[in-house]
């Protein structure tokens, strides 16, 4: 039973603080649109899916408060206000814009009810968006299934588990499908540098789960692909664009072009509400850069020394579709050439 990164009952939120894990498993609650932008910002709460559900939720929040002391106008006013903002805390990820859109559906939808009953209805979104992504990463660990080599060992890359989305996972939610089956599998898990997501929060799960699992420094891939201990790579999804271009943690890129030169299989796992039609292709997606304290921890002890020191820390790369030998989602397995697959899924 995977641990759940959020706890919800109207009008109450809780996350777990995954800045502090595995040290600490503490929740913390989210109050307000500014405890929510902090969180998310804080990396506090990650994980592509994840933020966008707890944002829904925030609004939710929001809106109860609110409520109580708002005209219609200003309350929808206010309601603006606060998506744009939250949508700001972090720019790759599309599940963040795509469920605060959703919860904007609700209220413009609904602009001549009074603010109570716009806020059931707010609550009954976020509930449902929570519940779709629990069923869809389901789906998707399934459908992974069909490609999982026998006895697999499968490397992964930052966190795209429970602690990711909403309390299934997606790469993870295969090797947790897998696990339920009784499927005989082992994950090595990257440290990915520089927050170690892997290292601490993906290990973290798949101890708490009994899923036999080797942590791994980010530079082994390349020898342990050459020795031939990988089976399959397997990673998650920020934002995936029209022609299969996929945004994930900085270092997902390197791992698929060793995949392809070692003629070992690599797929990017992610629900539809990951994609970004919009977008032709990857080039078009904004890229966060993050603060230069996260790589240097290696002089933390001498903030003079680290202050002269240049650091270019971009939190995401993207891997052209070319490279992935396909993607897992909730409706099927989308195969080469991944443009063609994704315009049929799309109609
Ligand atoms: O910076 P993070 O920890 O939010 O990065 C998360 C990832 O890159 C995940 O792989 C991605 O969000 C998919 S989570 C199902």
């Amino acid at each position: 039973m995977q641990t759940s990164a959020v706890k919800y009952a109207p009008y109450k939120l809780k996350i777990i603080d995954q800045t502090v894990l595995p040290y600490s498993l503490t929740y913390i609650q989210i109050s307000s649109i500014e405890d929510c932008y902090q969180a998310i910002k804080k990396l506090k709460v990650r994980g592509a899916p994840l933020i966008g559900i707890v944002a829904a939720y925030s609004i939710v929040i929001c809106a109860s408060r609110l409520s109580k002391r708002c005209s219609l106008a200003e309350f929808i006013d206010q309601l603006d206000i606060s998506l744009e903002y939250l949508k700001s805390s972090r720019p790759t990820a599309v599940n963040l814009a795509w469920a605060l859109n959703r919860m904007r559906m609700v209220y413009t939808s609904l602009g001549g009810e009074k603010p109570k009953s716009i806020v059931l209805a707010l609550n009954a979104e976020a509930e449902k968006i929570h519940r779709e992504d629990y069923e869809s990463c389901r789906q998707i660990g399934l459908n992974g299934l069909k490609i999982l080599p026998d006895k697999a060992n499968i490397l992964t890359h930052c966190n795209a588990g429970s602690l990711a989305t909403g309390g299934w996972g997606t790469a993870l939610g295969v090797v947790y499908a897998a696990k339920e089956k009784n499927l005989d599998i082992h994950v090595y898990v990257d440290e990915t540098r520089p927050l170690g997501q892997g290292a601490r929060l993906t290990l973290w799960e798949l101890m708490q789960s009994k899923v036999p699992c080797t942590l791994i420094a980010d530079s082994m891939a390349a020898s342990l692909m050459q020795e031939g201990k990988i089976d399959l790579v397997l990673f998650g999804a920020d934002r995936i664009t029209r022609n299969g271009d996929v945004a994930n943690k900085i270092g997902s890129y390197a791992l698929a072009v060793l995949a392809k030169a070692h003629k070992i299989p690599c797929y990017a796992a992610a629900p539809v509400s990951t994609f970004d039609f919009s977008l032709p292709s990857g080039d078009k997606i904004p890229i966060e850069q993050r603060d230069a304290q996260e790589i240097l921890q290696f002089y933390k002890y001498d903030r003079n020394i680290s202050k002269m020191i240049q650091v270019y820390n971009p939190a995401f790369d993207v891997t052209p579709g070319i490279f992935l030998t396909g993607i897992i989602t909730e409706l099927g397995i989308l195969g080469q050439p991944l443009e063609k697959s994704i315009t049929k899924l799309l109609t």
